[in-house]
């Protein structure tokens, strides 16, 4: 089976093309035929060996210090069930599926457990569209739901234009109706508008942080915004939750956490299988959908690299495996 891998940490050119043996599925385990990966902001740092920014070596004491432990990236996948072990019960042979994974999906086969982040395919989805849903619909739906979302709440979303944003604005927008503020810059604010947000404010030309405006939650998906400016944004019971941060930011989160009595979540997605149905079932009732930018082939992953490296991307970014 060919995959994408590497064996050192460093630039995009790291990445290439090798074949490998075929995977077997253990009798627990499904073996699945990957169409399509995606490439993200994660995976890029992955690669690098630098996730999340900031933190040095200190990043590596899980991913590998000299050199990675895992030699294939990759987070989400979707393709179909080519065979099953004798113990599976939830898959069969041919079943569409798509999923999300600690690594391993620059590949032509996956093997997982059945109770691995797995789940059925959204139907009204091609597999491109779906394998580029799980990591920013999984990360959007815990962070807002570990923000306590209610209906009608006001929300905003910094760096709503992402992966993990585009996702955010439509759960928050669609699924609990709250009234959407979505900051990014200037050229994806169309984008933005296009996924439903109330309001869009271009975080070059505006300094968001200036406004009588007050919010029951903010998602910064970057950690790019400023803890001393944006608390006096939040209602006093407001939550304000982080996908990620870099040393400094991690300081002035645990100062607010210390003088505030303002709520702030940050930490690692615990994805769920269950939730993957979740988001399956309101895809296919046309709540939610993904935003392809552009695709690429297998042997083309160095140059889907530099293109979401360079952070032009408006939308997602999919890596075609067959
Ligand atoms: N905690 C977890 O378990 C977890 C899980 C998944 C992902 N993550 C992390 O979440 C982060 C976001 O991932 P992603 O896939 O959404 O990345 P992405 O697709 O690259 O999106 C990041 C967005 O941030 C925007 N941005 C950059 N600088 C900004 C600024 N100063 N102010 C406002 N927006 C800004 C960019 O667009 P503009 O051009 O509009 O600025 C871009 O669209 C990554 O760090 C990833 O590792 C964490």
């Amino acid at each position: 089976m060919r995959v994408i891998n590497r064996i050192r940490y460093g630039e995009p050119k790291v990445l290439h093309l090798k074949e490998m043996e075929k995977l077997t599925p253990a009798s627990n385990e499904v073996l699945i035929r990957n169409y399509a990966s995606s490439v993200t902001l994660y995976d890029c740092w992955t690669r690098s060996g630098t996730a999340p920014p900031g933190f040095g070596l200190l990043s590596r004491l899980e991913s590998g210090f000299r050199k990675p432990k895992q030699s294939i990236i990759g987070t989400e996948f979707a393709g179909k069930v080519e065979a099953v072990g004798k113990n599976v019960t939830k898959f069969k042979k041919d079943h569409e599926v798509y999923g999300f994974l600690p690594s391993g999906a620059y590949a032509e086969y996956l093997c997982l457990p059945e109770d691995a982040t797995l789940a059925i395919k959204p139907a009204t989805m091609t597999f491109d569209e779906a394998a580029v849903v799980p990591q920013g619909a999984l990360t959007a739906l815990y962070f807002l739901r570990k923000g306590n979302i209610q209906k009608k709440q006001r929300v905003l979303i910094i760096g709503a234009s992402g992966g993990v944003g585009i996702f955010a604005v439509q759960i928050a927008k669609n699924l609990f109706e709250c009234e959407v503020t979505g900051v990014c810059s200037t050229s994806k604010l169309e984008l933005v508008k296009s996924l439903g947000a109330d309001r869009v404010i271009d975080y070059i030309k505006e300094d968001y942080t200036v406004s009588n405006k007050k919010y029951d939650l903010i998602l910064d998906t970057m950690g790019k915004s400023s803890v001393r400016k944006c608390k006096n944004l939040l209602n006093n019971e407001g939550f304000y939750l982080f996908t990620t941060f870099g040393m400094p930011k991690l300081f002035q989160i645990l100062w607010f956490k210390l003088i505030s009595r303002k709520k702030i979540v940050f930490g690692v997605l615990e994805d769920k299988p269950e939730d993957l149905v979740y988001l399956k079932d309101q895809i296919e009732a046309g709540n939610l959908k993904s935003v392809i930018d552009k695709r690429f082939l297998m042997e083309q992953a160095a140059e889907a690299h530099l293109y979401v490296e360079s952070g032009q991307k408006k939308g997602q970014v999919v890596l075609y495996i067959d």
